[in-house]
């Protein structure tokens, strides 16, 4: 019984830290106002993706297209907030 104990904490320390990863917690300059403003908007359906999993035109691709699956469900995304979001995934692509 006491054997089993032995493995519980360091597997709940390895699934925390495994979600940690995969919560993009490694955003580039994770702390910036474009980072943040990323993460806010983009999180409502699924989680954000790294900006390296795509290139500049994907992007443009993306976002265009998320801004009708938004508009879909009757959320919008201001023009602004846009440019901005756009503008830190194009300059943090591959
Ligand atoms: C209204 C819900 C919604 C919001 C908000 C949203 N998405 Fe999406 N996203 C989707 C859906 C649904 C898909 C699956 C592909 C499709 O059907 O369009 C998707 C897929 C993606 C993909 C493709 C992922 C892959 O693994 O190939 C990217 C990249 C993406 N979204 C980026 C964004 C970005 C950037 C934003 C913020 C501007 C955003 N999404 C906000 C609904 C959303």
């Amino acid at each position: 019984m006491m054997k089993n104990k032995n493995y519980f904490f360091p597997g709940i320390i390895f699934l925390f830290l495994m979600g940690c990863a995969g919560m993009a917690a490694n955003l580039p300059d994770a702390d910036s106002p474009e980072a943040k403003l990323y993460e806010e908007k983009c999180t409502t359906c699924h989680r954000v993706a790294h900006p390296k999993r795509f290139y500049p035109s994907q992007w443009e691709h993306y976002v265009r297209l998320m801004k009708s699956n938004m508009k879909n469900k009757g959320m919008s995304l201001a023009p602004e907030d846009e440019k901005v979001i756009l503008n830190y995934l194009k300059k943090n692509a591959r």
